[in-house]
């Protein structure tokens, strides 16, 4: 069986003012494998995020989604398509007067009608499967941005998504956070059964977790591909890009492939 793909973005446009920032985007992001867009800095990467979770309206084009294009509905059936949707922010966004159970607990208390013994079932399963166990009673204030990350992502996984979204999970992280949080997406995504679409300027990250990487340039996707095709790719506007990054793609992959030392 083929790769089948999760969500199709066709000939996206979406303009601030004088700003055309989306310009035709074109993207397939594949079921159950690791998604990642790049670009730097104001490519419109977020804009991109905003408009697949169908948080804005693009200027024009479709973005389908389990092959239904979101592009036209209201707001009544946006509900049932965001449920898709798990989202790990940039910065954790985690409540800093809740407990990290509490955290986790939030999105089953506003979205479901479970009682209190099956929110603390599942709360405490997502906890220990992300290595959480025993952290239930802390706040963030109160751990390392590393964990604060792990439960940004357990409560974006609680209500169980089909597609898990992160965007730039490794910025204003020290190099060793970064790489734990590395770890973490292509863990997370071995063991719930989910699409990981991320949205990154980290080029270690990148080749790290990514199984297709996609690069937004001047508002389009100018290419899509394994890493081995980005790495091999002549065309200039990608080796500019890849250069620019200043980290060589080549030793990231054979990093990661490599086993861990203890
Ligand atoms: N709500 C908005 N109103 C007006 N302009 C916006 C809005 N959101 C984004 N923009 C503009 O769109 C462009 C792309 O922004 P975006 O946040 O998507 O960049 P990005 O690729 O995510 O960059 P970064 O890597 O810095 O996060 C920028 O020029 C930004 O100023
Ligand atoms: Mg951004």
């Amino acid at each position: 069986m083929g790769k089948q793909v999760h969500i199709r973005v066709a000939d996206v446009h979406k303009s601030y003012g004088e700003n055309h920032v989306l310009r035709g985007v074109d993207l397939l992001v594949y079921e159950g494998l690791i998604n990642v867009v790049i670009g730097g800095s104001g490519a419109g990467k977020t804009v991109l995020m905003r408009q697949v979770i169908g948080l804005e309206k693009p200027d024009s084009g479709q973005i389908f989604i389990d092959g239904k294009d979101i592009v036209p509905l209201g707001e009544m059936k946006m509900g049932p398509v965001r449920r898709k949707f798990g989202m790990v922010f940039q910065h954790a966004a985690l409540f800093d007067s809740m407990t990290v159970f509490d955290n986790v607990a939030f999105p089953l208390r506003e979205h479901t009608r479970l009682g209190r013994g099956e929110i603390e079932a599942r709360v405490l399963d997502k906890l220990a499967i992300l290595g959480l166990e025993g952290a239930e009673d802390r706040y963030p204030s109160d751990i390392s941005g590393g964990m604060r990350k792990r439960v940004g992502v357990a409560r974006a996984l609680i209500l169980e998504p089909m597609i898990l979204l992160y965007d730039e999970p490794t910025t204003g992280l020290d190099p060793i956070a970064a790489r734990n949080v590395d770890e973490l997406v292509r863990e997370t995504a071995d063991k719930f059964d989910v699409t990981s679409f991320v949205i990154s300027h980290d080029m270690t990250t990148t080749f790290t977790v990514g199984h297709y990487i996609s690069l937004l340039h001047e508002g389009r996707i100018r290419i899509t591909g394994v890493p081995e095709e980005i790495i091999s790719s002549t065309d200039p506007e990608v080796i500019r890009f890849l250069r620019s990054s200043g980290v060589d793609p080549r030793t990231v992959l054979e990093g990661a492939g490599a086993p861990r030392e203890a």
